[in-house]
């Protein structure tokens, strides 16, 4: 099939690489100039674990290439996907500009297009905006009805940002909210994966799994990092009650790594984004969700509580952190755990010696040179009074903390194993 893309950051270059190494011939178009010319020479402008690769390979087969023109990408395609940021306003909701506008370019070329096109919401957006939003303006601008001269579903996207790939490749389901069934069977074409379930649900309800999926995982993350506070006072073994309860196949042992909470694109920016249209449109102030976030905002400055609990005022001492990236395998930052840390330990008067193996050169929008930027684990911690892990890089596991000046070691991600040579102490374990 002749495929769009609209947007191509994580989701939409995973979205078009990934349909191009099927054998479809993608289009992906964004209002970025240098991403465009970055992808059309095989740079992916994100790390990602074999998206280079796989971009690499797209460019050479033929059957993919990027482009700012919008227009002609949909009057040479069959489908589009839309995979523009939804972002959070500064009140939690979710902010839809970035939808609002592709969807009125995708109409003005509907306008002048006359075969049957399908347009795919893949943007996690709320509950009622694919009906609400999108529809509307389609239909303004092209002049022509939605479910006759054009078609319209929503599949939401479940990949994990350092699996992306993988994921997209081979998702546990694939949820196919549609319009009609016309514009569900075409969608399903384009998503045939062996073996995986598909579930047909119209246009809300597959905007509301989405955000049910990441709201029960961020819960998932919540409750052990509560459960694990408590097992720390009480002086019971985290990581086996985490082991124990994940043994009954009801629970699952998956996302039960206690920690410094969760963050990333997608979590906080989700359950916030719910509970904001729970309460503000439909009056139902969700008790559950709120919880979920008022311990994850705790939770990573319970590590400085820790470092002042044993080595008392922190002021003019040098801390190392390491980790900046909001999870191992990626070079994004967006609400990583690391970043409330940081600024918290500068406010304290500690100078922060930050290293991440990818994300040192995206930290440094963030932090400006309020921080100084290791080039490897030794040079974060050389001289250091103390030591805070904050993202679970595997190459964190065997550290040489010899060039520490001090020796205790704050661990939020339950990376280092068994290490008599450092003061130890686990977060919530
Ligand atoms: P992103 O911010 O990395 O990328 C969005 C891209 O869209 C950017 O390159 C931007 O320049 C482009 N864009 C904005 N307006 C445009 C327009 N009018 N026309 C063309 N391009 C335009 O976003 P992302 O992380 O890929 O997320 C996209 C959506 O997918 C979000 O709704 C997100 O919640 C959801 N999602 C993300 C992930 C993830 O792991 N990042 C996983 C599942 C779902
Ligand atoms: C998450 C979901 O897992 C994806 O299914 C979804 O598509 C995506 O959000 C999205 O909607 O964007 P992602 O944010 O890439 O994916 O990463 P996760 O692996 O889910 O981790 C999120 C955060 O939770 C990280 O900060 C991680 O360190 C933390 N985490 C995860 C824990 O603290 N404990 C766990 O057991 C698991």
């Amino acid at each position: 099939m002749r495929i769009s893309v609209i947007g191509t950051g994580y989701v939409g270059l995973i979205t078009g690489t990934g349909l191009a190494s099927k054998g479809h011939t993608v289009t992906c178009v964004d209002i970025d100039k240098e991403k465009v010319e970055k992808i059309n020479k095989g740079i992916s402008p994100i790390f990602e674990e074999n998206l280079d690769e796989m971009l690499k390979k797209a460019i050479a087969k033929g059957n993919f290439n990027a482009t700012l023109d919008i227009k002609n990408a949909i009057f040479n395609t069959e489908l589009s996907f839309i995979c523009v940021g939804t972002p959070s306003k500064d009140d939690g909701s979710a902010d839809l500009k970035y939808v609002e506008a592709a969807a009125k370019s995708i109409g003005e070329a509907l306008k002048e297009k006359d075969a049957y096109h399908l347009v795919i919401m893949k943007s996690t957006v709320i509950p009622g905006t694919t009906e609400n939003v999108l529809i509307p303006i389609l239909e303004k601008e092209s002049g022509k009805k939605a479910g006759e001269a054009f078609g319209v579903c929503m599949t939401p996207e479940f990949l994990r940002e350092g699996r992306a790939v993988e994921d997209f490749l081979n998702p546990d389901r694939v949820i196919i909210g549609q319009l009609d069934s016309k514009a569900g069977n075409l969608a399903k074409q384009v998503h045939e994966t062996k073996d995986r379930p598909f579930l047909r649900t119209d246009l809300r309800t597959a905007e509301m799994i989405k955000y049910s999926s990441n709201a029960f995982l961020a819960t998932k993350i919540s409750f052990i990092n509560e459960i694990g506070n408590i097992c720390k006072k009480i002086g019971a073994d985290t990581l086996q009650v985490s082991r124990g309860i994940g043994m009954d196949h009801r629970i699952s042992p998956h996302f039960l790594r206690p920690g410094i909470g969760f963050g990333g694109s997608c979590f906080p920016k989700d359950v916030k984004a719910l509970m904001h249209q729970a309460s503000d449109d439909y009056d139902y102030k969700p008790k559950i969700l709120n919880a979920v976030m008022e311990v994850n905002d705790d939770q990573p400055l319970r590590l400085i509580e820790l470092a002042e609990k044993k080595l008392g005022d922190l002021n003019g001492k040098t801390a190392a952190i390491l980790g900046l990236a909001f999870k191992a395998g990626t070079d994004d930052l967006r609400e990583s755990r690391a970043i409330p840390i940081i600024h918290k330990l500068i406010e304290k008067g500690v100078k922060v010696q930050g290293y991440d193996p990818k994300a040192g050169e995206t930290a440094k929008e963030e932090f400006g040179d309020k921080i100084t930027y290791a080039q490897n684990i030794q040079e974060a911690l050389k001289d250091a009074d103390f030591c805070l892990i904050t993202t679970e890089w595997p190459e964190f596991k065997n550290i040489n903390f010899d060039g520490m000046k001090g020796k205790a070691v704050f661990d939020g991600r339950n990376i280092l194993e068994n290490r008599a040579d450092v003061d130890y102490e686990g977060l919530c374990w």
